[in-house]
């Protein structure tokens, strides 16, 4: 080793140089690494969580893009983490799931919705403002972008689509500013004919098969017009969250919520569990949407009495008379 590397601590210098200086448009991205971080937050769909951890880490590794990282569509019945999966990724990619733009395709089917998307032609009221899609995209280029209900979208939005999904380029109207969308990830949800596909993918082993087949079908059905799903990347049908899987999902708000009042748990009664699961299929027959309500009207008053006595540390378990014991 050279005599002044001695001088300081050259290991840590190094990592700083590269972490610090290193070209700060570059994300890197670790297969295994975001495989990991999607699982911790999204339950129940593993083969969409390795193929989809694949695709972002390869198209991330590239040099240069002339089209967005990947466009994605997701599709599947609701309540099956398509969101959260976005959300998850947003947050691996950019460090902060809101990083992830977000636009609900049912506020966007009148006839100005393109304007509100890449801004007023020049002239009229507002012009100077730009798009909601197009300024903070300008402002910081490197996003999840996610249109949900896409199929509700008016026509000349899938028009802009097309443009963003194949040249990654859109100008905006009043401005006339070329937005680079290169460097985001777009992902697509819908819950149109989650049954039909999931028949497909159930049916068809061969992969390429049944992408084919799952696009025939969302266009012969004329949800979406084939030049879009020709432009898409991947098309994921999430499956519909099996009762274990639910369960898991629970086991996880729970811990959560613990967290959230600085308490660690050591154990949680299976029976507690399902106290929370009867509880969430009374109210909602669609899997998980009340379930972080319905976990916090159960735990929260325990957890702050806890955290009150200054417990750091809890067994959630059950009397033989039914009521719940936090035990230290
Ligand atoms: N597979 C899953 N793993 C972990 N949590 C999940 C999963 N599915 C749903 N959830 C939980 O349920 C909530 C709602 O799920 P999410 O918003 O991802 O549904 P969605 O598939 O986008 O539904 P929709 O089609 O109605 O938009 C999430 O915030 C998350 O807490
Ligand atoms: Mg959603």
């Amino acid at each position: 080793m050279s005599t002044v590397r001695k001088l300081t601590d050259w290991g840590e210098l190094e990592r700083l140089i590269d972490s610090e200086l290193g070209d700060s448009d570059e994300v890197k991205v670790d297969e295994t690494a975001l495989r990991a971080h999607l699982l911790s937050r999204v339950r129940g769909q593993d083969e969409i969580v390795n193929d989809l951890a694949k695709l972002v880490s390869l198209q991330f590794a590239r040099k240069s893009r002339d089209k967005p990282v990947c466009n994605i569509m997701m599709l599947g019945p609701t309540g099956t983490g398509k969101t959260e999966m976005a959300k998850a990724l947003a947050e691996y990619l950019f460090d902060d799931e809101k990083a992830m733009l977000r636009f609900d395709c049912s506020e966007l089917t009148g006839e100005h919705s393109k304007d509100r998307l890449v801004g007023m032609p020049a002239g009229y009221v507002g012009y100077e403002g730009g798009g909601q899609l197009t300024r903070p995209v300008m402002s910081n280029p490197k996003r999840v972008i996610l249109f949900d209900e896409v199929e509700k979208a008016y026509k000349g939005v899938f028009d802009l689509f097309l443009q963003l999904l194949g040249e990654g380029r859109l100008t905006e109207q009043g401005s006339g500013k070329v937005v680079d969308f290169t460097s985001c990830v777009f992902v697509f949800t819908s819950n149109a004919q989650f049954e039909k596909l999931a028949t497909i993918k159930k049916e068809t082993k061969n992969y390429h098969e049944m992408l084919n087949a799952m696009k025939s079908h969302l266009a012969d059905s004329q949800v979406f017009r084939p030049e879009l799903l020709g432009r898409v990347d991947r098309l994921y049908v999430f499956d519909a969250l099996k009762k274990e899987v639910v369960a898991e999902i629970a086991l996880m708000k729970i811990e959560k919520l613990a967290k959230s009042y600085s308490i660690e748990l050591d154990f949680v009664s299976p029976r507690l569990i399902i106290q929370a699961l009867e509880a969430n299929h009374r109210i909602s027959k669609f899997g998980v949407r009340e379930l972080e309500r319905i976990i916090f009207d159960l735990f929260a008053p325990g957890f702050a009495a806890a955290k009150q006595k200054q417990l750091k540390r809890l067994r959630l378990d059950l009397n033989p008379d039914g009521s719940m014991v936090f035990k230290a």
